[in-house]
């Protein structure tokens, strides 16, 4: 036990006795006689903000991570106080601040402790003792688990961890380094079943132990800024993620071709070789959206040039692509060559966009090109500039996404990797160094890359990728979790970092599919390609130092298992496409871990394999070679085998065979699973029918269908279609109403009812009360065709 006095002597500070309390609306400020300000605000009845300022004094509040429109109008609170405390007590939680420490608990209305500081705030600030550190010490109770925290390539659960956000360039990365590319600060804890989160919102170098220093204790500090947190309550896990992500910003919806296939390579040129790689697709019938172009496409490695020796012509070339169904991506990276006669080098030298050294001379660095200046993607101004760079590229030659890479920002051949940290930034007017604006550098350029993006593809959305990314990237752009490795062991980290993001507020991502170092055996491409398709960003990419990576580079086998797979995602695409916009409405995850999905369940804590794809696909990816199947956990429910529609009882480990073209795939009873007809690319075809997979149950089960013009924003206007359904299952008796909202007119005209698990012989149908023929069942009684506009059918045994 480490008691305060010795951790005064060691330089650090506490909070001592309240002297004052002062509300002004929704925010109280309590200051100590030795002059520690905690600013308490109720953003919600179950969002709270701490700001604790030192000597007095709160920094100018400033944040990147937060999506300003997020929370505003006044909540209700009440402040009271006992002898030992002050209350402030809000529809969801009860806060007590202890007035002679500034300590805080955190009790749900019905008094349980959901979260107490254990130490609590402390900092020091004697630089011969280390600098100025901000330091929040909470208690951990057992069996409490911790989720979240971005891309870390570990277990679900943090708990036993300590790590730290600093965003690096982490080529070949392994499971447990840390850090790696993003800096997402932000967790959830789970307490006897009840999930509160933590955002701390400090863009330096962060650093979070999970009870690895001390068994009881969870502590998060930051070598400069304040300690401002925010802290989520559930009790619903789900609630925690949708609050924090509604803070931190939503996407909107992206182009559905961005939800297609995409296939990358370091790198596809000349133009004969991009050609001929869409071409195979076509011809082998893979489908396909997306083409990227690596760093060979430009002249010299200088952003928005092409080498005109590869790609003659870019603008055909790309009509070309696009009249076959392919969009064209190109990659850009931060650093700008060092060369008086290039343009964009010349522009910024001129308008004075790039970083600089604390001593003055500009921050120079070697990447791709060579010696590089970066532009500083703080200044909203330089911002302004790099979106009106995309003019041509996007504008006039047709390129319809940006994928920004090396955004950490990486530097080769230097300690470190990354700036110095005396590099100065702007930090929209807030003059800071690098250790401040290091971590949200990469958002910064993927903000820019996406305002001008969007700018210049318009009337159609933008599609923008990154690699490194802060809390509220999700609001700008998709990414991908960098420079993997083409091992079974890479492939867990894919699974649980794709989980992981997706609790973190960034849905929108995916891995480099097959792994970008080393070549994978053809098992291991399907084994990673199977569980690709479910993740919301699918992209394969490698290095091509390795050999070849294309669905067809592994033999017949395998060409034919990826094409089944990625055919399949194809027939998902309006469930893909509803989860999305769940995300971007309600800031619910695309994917979901197991603990998410059902809290209450303890086994589901400690699992990290299994997640839910949407809200009722449970996916378990095969994830050792030679496998015929696995060991697996289902999770409490009914649900149906994908592959053979048997019914199987959750809650319970068990056996399931996959062989190496299947992967353990379950469907929830009582879901209605909205599928397209397999497309090679997205609008290939004019859907003349929408397939509505219905399992059955006994009880009641709600699911939608969004759609809409797949693309541009009359969607925003109300142009979309929404149906809700409600299926209500009895013995002898199935119930299907429909409610839709919004003026999108889809282009079918039927809907096809393809009923699975049905207990009884259809003996009459009924649809918006009028009896019809047995004889409009097809399929053996199977399927049902109906007007897409019906508001009630209702099957009777
Ligand atoms: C980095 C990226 C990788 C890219 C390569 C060349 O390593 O992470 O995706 O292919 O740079 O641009």
């Amino acid at each position: 036990m480490i008691i305060n006095s010795e951790l005064e002597q060691r330089g650090n500070q506490f909070p001592n006795d309240i002297k004052e309390v002062r509300q002004e609306v929704d925010t109280i400020y309590f200051t100590t006689l030795n002059e520690v300000v905690l600013q308490l605000t109720v953003l919600r009845d179950s969002v709270i903000r701490f700001r604790y300022g030192t000597r007095g004094i709160l920094e100018d509040d400033f944040s990147y991570a937060i999506d300003t429109d997020s929370y505003t109008g006044y909540n209700h609170l009440e402040l009271t106080e006992n002898k030992n405390y002050h209350i402030v007590t809000t529809a969801k939680l009860i806060i007590k601040i202890e007035k002679i420490s500034l300590q805080t608990k955190i009790l749900d209305k019905e008094g349980h402790l959901i979260n107490e500081d254990e130490i609590g705030f402390h900092y020091e600030e004697s630089f011969t003792l280390g600098g100025n550190i901000v330091k929040m010490g909470k208690r951990a109770h057992p069996g409490e688990t911790f989720f979240g925290l971005g891309d870390k390539p570990v277990h679900l659960n943090l708990r036993g961890k300590k790590f730290t956000n600093w965003a690096t360039d982490s080529y070949a990365f392994g499971k447990d380094t840390d850090p790696i590319y993003k800096s997402v600060p932000f967790y959830i804890g789970l307490k006897e079943k009840k999930a509160y989160g933590i955002f701390f919102d400090n863009s330096f170098k962060t650093n979070f132990d999970f009870c690895q220093e001390r068994l009881d204790v969870t502590s998060f500090w930051a070598p400069g800024g304040e300690m401002n947190y925010y802290f989520f309550y559930g009790p619903s896990m789900s609630d925690v993620v949708a609050n924090y992500t509604h803070l931190t910003g939503k996407p909107d919806l992206p182009p559905l071709w961005s939800l297609g296939f995409q296939q990358c390579k370091w790198s596809y040129f000349p133009e004969s070789t991009v050609k001929a790689l869409a071409q195979k697709f076509r011809d082998l019938r893979i489908p396909c959206d997306g083409i990227y172009l690596d760093i060979d496409y430009m002249e010299g490695f200088r952003c928005f040039t092409w080498n005109k020796e590869y790609f003659p012509d870019p603008k055909r070339m790309i009509g070309e692509l696009e009249a076959d169904g392919f969009k064209t991506i190109v990659i850009i990276d931060p650093g700008i060559k060092i060369d008086p006669d290039y343009w964009v080098y010349q522009e910024g030298l001129e308008n004075d966009y790039f970083c600089k050294r604390a001593d003055g001379p500009y921050m120079v660095g070697k990447v791709w090109p060579g010696e590089c200046a970066f532009p500083d993607f703080t200044n909203p101004e330089v911002r302004d500039w790099w979106a009106g760079l995309f003019k041509d590229i996007v504008g006039d030659i047709g390129v319809r996404g940006v994928w920004n890479d090396m955004n950490e920002p990486a530097v080769m051949e230097v300690p470190g990797k990354t700036f110095p940290d005396d590099v100065r930034h702007d930090y929209d007017g807030h003059p800071c160094s690098h250790r401040k604006a290091h971590n949200v550098y990469g958002t910064q350029m993927a903000r820019a890359t996406y305002e001008g993006v969007k700018k210049y593809v318009y009337p159609k959305r933008p599609l923008v990728i990154t690699r490194s990314a802060y809390s509220g990237a999700q609001r700008y752009t998709s990414s991908w979790t960098g420079d993997n490795v083409a091992t079974w062991e890479h492939l867990w980290i894919a699974n649980n970092q794709v989980q992981r993001m997706c609790l973190s507020g960034m849905s929108f991502t995916g891995t480099d599919i097959g792994g970008f170092a080393e070549q994978p055996t053809g098992e291991l491409f399907a084994r990673w390609i199977q569980l690709g398709v479910f993740h919301p960003f699918c992209r394969v990419h490698s290095s091509g130092h390795h050999g070849d990576q294309e669905p067809w580079a592994f033999g017949d086998e395998i060409t034919n298992i990826t094409r089944a797979f990625i055919e399949m995602r194809y027939t998902f695409l309006p469930y893909l496409y509803t989860m999305f916009y769940e995300y971007s409405t309600k800031g619910i995850p695309m994917i979901k871990p197991l603990v998410y999905y059902d809290q209450e369940d303890p086994h589901t804590n400690y699992r990290t394999d299994e997640f839910i794809f949407g809200n009722c696909i449970l996916v378990c990816p095969i994830l050792e070679p030679n496998s015929k199947g696995r060991r697996m956990y289902l999770a409490r429910g009914t649900w149906y085998n994908f592959w053979d529609n048997s019914v199987i009882e959750g809650g319970r480990e068990l056996w399931v065979d996959a062989d190496l073209d299947r992967i353990p795939m379950f469907v929830k009873e009582g879901a209605i699973i909205p599928r397209y007809p397999v497309q090679q690319y997205v609008e290939e075809k004019v859907i003349t029918e929408l397939k509505l997979d219905v399992y059955f149950k006994i009880g009641k089960e709600a699911s939608q269908v969004y759609e809409d013009g797949n693309d541009g924003y009359d969607y925003k206007k109300g142009r979309y279609s929404l149906r809700n359904f409600n299926l209500t299952g009895k013995e002898g008796e199935l119930t299907i109403q429909q409610h839709k909202s919004g003026t999108y007119d889809t282009s079918y005209d039927t809907i096809k009812l393809n009923l699975i698990g049905l207990s009884f012989e259809i003996k009459s149908i009924t649809v918006d009360n009028v009896e019809y023929d047995l004889n409009i069942l097809e399929n053996d009684g199977k399927c049902l065709k109906l007007s897409k506009n019906f508001a009630v059918v209702n099957l009777m045994g």
